[in-house]
């Protein structure tokens, strides 16, 4: 089974969020599945330097211009690079300029994405056709529409990671996508008179996925659909939830190499070395138990009811680390955090991934207060670290993270907290819950082994997305008669 993953970013070549997390794991994990999984990613600048191998492969005539495509590995995984350097190469990140803003012509960018993949599709490459194209968030959202307009029938998945973002562009730009005409209306890319690339994925595709079953039930309802509930209704058992998980050789409190002192669930001695060094770099007060933020800025993310609660969470005796990049409102707010509390608050603004392996080695419990979580990765590298994950009860993390609640204790399953309230009084409603676990250390310790031995791993992930691929299977590129 070949499949061919489009997606905007990929860990460790170019990442913003989980997104990079899911799409540089998955060809891995299924690769033990009998799945060719391969990537198509845009040739951004400076993605080439940690790749092992790059060949030129082909020259692409595609109705947005000519694109050359490279054929480079890394870590066993085959990644096709799009070479449009006007597109590409540019500084900045895959989606803001250096000042934080859209690059003006994301439209363009992402549309010459799906439609080199429509080309991989119908055998640009005469050696490696896929069977399924696989397309990750509204970046890669015009592959089935592309493919559909070639009057290729090669089934197209389209994973929905972030119904919040949705690719909306004037409807002006619509002619210059190449597409019918007839394929901008209320069954296909139009979106309250816009074109929204996300659309056109949900209404084009085979198969729509998004990545917790909770978030696949939120999707149809309106208050966290996007505009797009009615759409995914309709669509009924053609949405389906499949939990991320995670890379458990990145992921792993034994071997971690990022972390001061490596431990498991029957040595969690070890584990407070790690908390020790965060209060030395931290300059923290000892003898204090310690509740940590890792995540990007943003009001997704909640991230405002920590900093409301800051305060608070504080005077009850926990000190605090906060370590996260994103909206420039917020950052100044984390820094303020900061800066009020010297000892107590420890607060780092900025992107630093051995600085989230260790925060998750040390800290006692992960503030995870999302207004809205598709899936959320931080609170399962929480898990496998053995920090309690204090959650808001949405998407994926319901999924993920069993409750503390008495039923839950006197099963010896939970492991870690739901808010009942997603606010700052429901965050100190949760610290006061921790404190009382805190405070009673079989049940603590219980707790941390649950949250241990919880099975995030990304093979149960691969097997379910390999059963939906098994679902096309096929050799020949398939056009319509
Ligand atoms: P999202 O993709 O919505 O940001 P996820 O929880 O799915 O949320 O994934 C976030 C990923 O990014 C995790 O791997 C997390 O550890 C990482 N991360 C977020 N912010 C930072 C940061 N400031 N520094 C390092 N890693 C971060
Ligand atoms: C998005 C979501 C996050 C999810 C990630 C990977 O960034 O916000 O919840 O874990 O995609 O699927």
């Amino acid at each position: 089974m070949k499949v061919l993953s489009v997606c905007s970013e990929m860990f460790p070549l170019i990442k913003t969020g989980g997104l990079a997390d899911m799409t540089g794991a998955l060809p891995g994990a299924l690769a033990g599945q009998g799945v060719d999984m391969r990537v198509l990613l845009p040739a951004y600048r400076g993605v080439t330097m940690s790749l092992e191998s790059c060949t030129e492969l082909a020259a692409l005539d595609l109705p947005l211009g000519r694109a050359g495509l490279r054929h480079c590995r890394m870590q066993g995984i085959d990644i096709f690079l799009l070479d449009a350097p006007a597109l590409y190469d540019r500084p900045g990140g895959p989606y803001l300029d250096a000042a934080g803003q859209d690059h003006p012509d994301n439209w363009k960018r992402f549309a010459l994405l799906a439609q080199a993949a429509a080309a991989i599709a119908c055998g640009a490459l005469p050696g490696w056709v896929p069977d399924v194209v696989h397309a990750h968030d509204w970046q890669a959202g015009l592959c089935a529409a592309c493919l559909r307009a070639q009057d290729s029938e090669t089934p197209v998945i389209q994973t929905i990671h972030n119904v919040a973002f949705a690719g909306r562009f004037p409807a002006a730009i619509f002619p210059e996508l190449g597409l019918p005409e007839g394929f901008f209306g209320i069954d296909g890319v139009e979106f309250y008179g816009d074109v929204s690339f996300l659309k056109a994925g949900l209404a084009f595709s085979d198969l729509v996925t998004t990545v917790s079953p909770t978030y696949a039930e939120e999707l149809t309802r309106p208050a966290l659909g996007g505009g797009f509930d009615g759409l995914l209704r309709a669509r009924g058992a053609d949405l389906v939830g499949i939990l991320n998980g995670l890379d458990s050789e990145e992921w792993n409190p034994e071997t971690d190499p990022l972390i001061i002192r490596q431990y498991t669930a029957s040595r969690l001695g070890q584990r407070q070395v790690n908390r020790n060094s965060l209060y030395t770099a931290f300059a923290l007060e000892d003898g204090r138990p310690l509740v940590a933020m890792v995540s990007r800025l943003t009001d997704q993310k909640g991230v405002d009811l920590v900093f409301d609660a800051a305060g608070e969470i504080i005077g009850r005796g926990f000190n605090l680390i906060i370590l996260g990049a994103g909206d420039e409102a917020h950052e100044t707010r984390a820094l303020a955090v900061g800066s009020a509390h010297p000892g107590r608050a420890g607060v780092h603004v900025g992107y630093d991934e051995a600085l989230a392996h260790r925060i998750q080695a040390g800290t006692d419990a992960l503030l995870v207060p999302s207004r809205f979580e598709p899936c959320g990765l931080t609170q399962m590298c929480a898990l496998r670290y053995g920090a309690l994950p204090i959650v808001a009860p949405t998407g994926g993390l319901v999924d993920s993270v069993i409750d503390a609640s008495p039923m839950a204790l006197a099963q010896n399953v939970a492991t870690g907290l739901h808010l009942r309230e997603v606010s700052a009084a429901g965050i100190l409603f949760a610290l006061d819950r921790l404190t009382a676990i805190l405070a009673n250390p079989p049940c603590h310790q219980q707790m941390i082994r649950n949250a241990m031995k919880t099975d995030v791993s990304l093979g149960r992930t691969a097997a379910e997305y390999a059963a939906l691929y098994a679902r096309f299977r096929q050799s020949e590129p398939r056009v319509r008669a």
